[in-house]
């Protein structure tokens, strides 16, 4: 049967998909189920793309940049599909979503178009697209196409069962909690390429976590773009915050330590606080962008929250969570961001002590309030600047609180070799290892295979403003092999 990856092109041989992942924690979580799914039709993943029949591009939208590295991508691999026309070429997420047509215009050699609401529909469009010799489309529907509840049906939630050998650690592993946004910040795409804001159930999530940890999983993430947003109300009226979902997690046998990302500023509730400080699994680690600390940037953001707000909002997380690292997001040189707006986000930056922050220059995105209301105004070179000057200023404070830390111990989750170029002195040719501590702060050690996935107590020595360095306790060590 000609359909049959298993038995098509030579006897015996596979199907051989490869896969490049931009964009954010959401992303990579589809990735991993898309290409899970595929296996189970009899794909192969591989790392090299001139092996591949089926190459796929899950892609991102947030700026221009992502998209970019994109078309960059299409454009290299049309030499491939014109010596190789049976292989078959994916444009999957966020910009399938928003691009559609642009897409097949600027690249032609496409075969299928799907968006984050049709995920699950890759292996089926895939035979399609062969079948018929035409590119598929499958999209959800755009935000003013009909009601709520149309339109959230048009983003269909894809959760699957998981396949450990699909996760790129075996020890870690997301768990999608939300699907959407609806705060439409007026810089930003989400909203229109992931659709309205949608809960899962907590029962789905319970019992995806209970699987997950019954594989060896034993760090979760939850991901929702609003994570802290989550509400779900079942048929009787009961609600389910993100905070009730925690205690409910922190039961599973086996999972150890949990997180959730990304929280809005409005809704860090005290009941999610109290939890992160009581929950032994909950990891004391919160990503809650401010995005700028000037108020008419913010209200021209559509932030909904001012400076001040975010500030008192930080007092009492780190009041009532003592040791809470706290990560923030900015833009810089957003529509009408003068020198004196930077200055005030310079000053929260400086205040808040944030264990890291993301700093993008503002890229404005077609289809935006933001794009439509407001010239980009700000010259690339300023904002260039602006994003060198707050990174530098951020570095300087992620150095110093680092530096604090050498002398102290904490508990590491052994993720795996460290891939960091950051080389302490006299280490060279030992086998570098890194994990991460409860409040998610990167430590690089000396370690061997049988540490990972354990949980070892580590002595701080040394620090880089992004990188612990220390030396795994003896204890920890005592009995595992070099
Ligand atoms: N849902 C998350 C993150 C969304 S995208 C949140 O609300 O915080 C990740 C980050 O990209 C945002 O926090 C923001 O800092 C940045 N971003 C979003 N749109 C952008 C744009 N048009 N230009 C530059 N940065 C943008
Ligand atoms: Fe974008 Fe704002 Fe939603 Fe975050 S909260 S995804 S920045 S619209
Ligand atoms: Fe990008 Fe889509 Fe995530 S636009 S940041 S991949 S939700």
């Amino acid at each position: 049967m000609a359909d049959d990856p298993i038995s098509s092109g030579e006897p015996g041989r596979r199907k051989k998909v490869y896969i490049e992942t931009v964009g954010c924690q959401m992303n990579l979580l589809d990735s991993e189920l898309v290409i899970a799914r595929l296996r189970d039709e009899g794909y192969e993943l591989t790392t090299d793309i001139d092996q591949a029949d089926t190459i796929l591009y899950n892609t991102c939208s947030v700026r221009q940049h992502a998209e970019d590295k994109t078309y960059s991508a299409l454009g290299r691999i049309k030499h491939i599909k014109k010596r190789r026309p049976e292989v078959a070429v994916g444009v999957l997420g966020c910009m399938a979503q928003k691009d559609q047509g642009a897409i097949l215009r600027r690249a032609p050699h496409v075969d299928v178009i799907i968006g984050p609401g049709q995920i699950g529909r890759v292996p089926e469009l895939l035979e399609k697209a062969k079948a018929e010799g035409a590119p598929q489309l499958a999209l959800s529907l755009a935000r003013t196409a009909g009601s709520r509840e149309t339109i959230s049906a048009s983003f269909e939630g894809y959760d699957p069962d998981r396949e450990p050998a699909m996760r790129p650690s075996p020890f870690q592993a997301f768990v999608r909690v939300m699907m959407g946004c609806d705060k439409f910040c007026t810089y930003c795409i989400v909203p229109s390429v992931r659709g309205p804001e949608q809960s899962r159930p907590p029962a789905a999530i319970v019992a995806e976590a209970r699987q997950l940890a019954a594989q060896g999983v034993k760090e979760i993430t939850l991901l929702g773009q609003t994570v802290n947003s989550y509400k779900f109300r079942e048929g009787d009226g009961r609600t389910t915050r993100l905070s009730d979902l925690l205690y409910a997690l922190d039961e599973i046998p086996g999972v150890e330590r949990i997180k959730f990302i990304t929280s809005f500023p409005n809704d860090m509730t005290d009941d999610l606080l109290q939890a992160v400080r009581d929950l032994p699994t909950a990891s004391r680690y919160i990503h809650v962008p401010a995005q700028s600390g000037c108020d008419e940037v913010l209200r021209r953001m559509k932030r909904m929250y001012s400076s001040s707000f975010y500030e008192e909002m930080l007092a009492r997380m780190k009041e009532t969570i003592p040791g809470v690292a706290v990560s923030s997001d900015f833009i810089v040189g957003f529509c009408g961001e003068s020198e004196e707006s930077f200055e005030r986000t310079v000053g929260l930056v400086e205040r808040s002590r944030f264990k890291n922050s993301f700093i993008f220059k503002y890229s404005r995105r077609q289809g935006t309030r933001a794009d439509a209301l407001f010239p980009d105004d700000v010259p690339e070179e300023v904002k260039k600047r602006r994003n060198n000057d707050l990174l530098a200023i951020q570095t300087a404070i992620s150095l110093e609180d680092n530096r604090r830390l050498i002398g102290t111990t904490d508990v590491v989750l052994v993720e795996g070799p460290s891939r960091s170029t950051a080389r302490r002195e006299g280490w060279d040719g030992m086998s570098q290892w890194m994990g991460r501590t409860a409040c998610d702060r990167i430590v690089v050690f000396e370690g061997s295979e049988g540490l990972a996935g354990r949980f070892v107590r580590v002595s701080i020595e040394d620090a880089s403003a992004v990188t612990l360095f220390g030396r795994v306790s003896a204890e920890d060590r005592a009995g595992i092999p070099a």
